[in-house]
């Protein structure tokens, strides 16, 4: 670990706004580093807890500029940060962005994530590049589907920019010929449907002298497509728990992580384990880290971009974290008085549908894996 880092005032920049850089800017405020957030939203939740904001778009070359001399480190907090803007800002300053461009490349578009699982040796669920329907229809016949997903290949995120169709009737299906129209200037790729027994992910925080901390698996419940519920421990095998933490070592091998990441899996009955994202990132399913573990998901955020040694990632207690999406901010009351709950909400004052808001976190005494 390089001294001057832990003792200097050391500033961070994130590029983009949201709960997660709000929860890294907090988590880095604890260690006595200062924040700079790069957004192009104005009064966007990250900023509300930093030292500065640029409000500026992510191409504004003055802007990164600036935003390059007022940090000494820079990461991000979501992945559909242009690759262009990682690269000037490394331009300005060599090697000065972490996780680097590769990871978030790969975790940009769904053809380039999908084919760097599937060369690394990870399975995935059976997907095809496709364009149109006979390219749909060649692949209900090849595999013999019943079903399948559709989905964009990149900016999608909460079930957004995909659809589920029954492979019997696609001729004259009005949504599948919507989706296609809405889409045609976009690249798609075809998932054969898993009837996965259930979702968890791991999060891999991995710093600069190579030494890894992992979280999870954990148990993710999603409900209109949005994480509902994430459960520590997950329930999983050993064996499944095992399959999970060499596919995500595997994934930090493979870009030379420093920083942290996620993967989501899905889980088959016969305990096979399907890679279905990576998330270049903290991650909604890391949440209840804040609560329950020493260091949280977002304090390995920091310290690995800031050139710290990675913290545990042991947990002291089990935890279920229930997400706020909405209206649900509403329902907070009980859980103000409720005994070992934490409340967290993210400052935003606009209330939409789908929108995180906050989330609740409720902790047990440990129990084991
Ligand atoms: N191939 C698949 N089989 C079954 N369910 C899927 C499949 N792909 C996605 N899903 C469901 O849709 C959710 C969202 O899909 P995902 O690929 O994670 O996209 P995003 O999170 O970017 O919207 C998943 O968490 C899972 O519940
Ligand atoms: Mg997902």
């Amino acid at each position: 670990m390089n001294p001057k880092i832990a003792t200097s005032s050391l500033t961070l920049g994130i590029l983009g706004g949201g709960q997660l850089g709000r929860m890294s800017a907090i988590a880095a405020a604890q260690l006595g580093i200062a924040v700079v957030i790069f957004t192009p939203e104005e009064n966007s939740p990250a900023s509300l807890v930093a030292k500065d904001t640029i409000v500026a778009p992510y191409n504004d070359k003055d802007a990164l500029r600036r935003f390059s001399e007022m940090t000494d480190i820079i990461s991000y907090e979501f992945e559909n940060i242009p690759v262009k803007t990682v690269e000037y800002l490394n331009s300005l300053k060599s090697d000065n962005v972490f996780p680097d461009e590769k990871l978030l490349l790969i975790s940009q578009d769904r053809i380039k994530e999908k084919t760097f699982l599937n060369d690394s040796g990870i399975t995935t669920a059976r997907w095809a590049h496709v364009n149109g329907l006979s390219d749909i229809q060649k692949c209900i016949s090849d595999w013999n589907l019943n079903s399948f997903i559709l989905k964009t290949a990149r900016f999608g995120y909460d079930g957004k920019g995909q659809i589920k169709c029954d492979a019997l009737s696609i001729e004259n299906n009005t949504v599948l010929a919507t989706f296609l129209d809405a889409t045609k200037e976009q690249d798609i790729i075809l998932e054969e449907v898993i009837p996965f027994s259930c979702e968890i992910s791991i999060i891999a925080a991995r710093d600069n002298e190579g030494k890894t901390s992992l979280y999870g698996p954990m148990l993710n419940a999603h409900k209109n497509h949005i994480l509902d519920t994430t459960t520590v421990p997950s329930g999983v095998s050993k064996t499944v728990s095992e399959r999970a933490v060499h596919a995500a070592m595997k994934i930090a091998d493979a870009v030379n992580l420093r920083g942290v990441l996620t993967v989501e899996l899905f889980v088959c009955e016969d305990e096979t384990v399907l890679a279905n994202e990576i998330a270049p990132r903290t991650h909604n399913s890391g949440h209840w880290t804040i609560d329950a573990c020493a260091v949280s998901q977002f304090e390995n955020h920091v310290r690995t971009a800031c050139g710290m040694p990675v913290g545990s990632a042991d947990r002291h207690s089990d935890a279920v974290m229930l997400n706020l999406i909405g209206d649900d901010v509403n329902t907070i009351a009980p859980y103000l008085t409720q005994k070992d709950t934490c409340v967290h909400l993210y400052g935003k004052t606009d209330i939409r549908e789908g929108r995180k808001m906050g989330h609740i976190t409720t902790l047990k005494p440990k129990t084991d894996d």
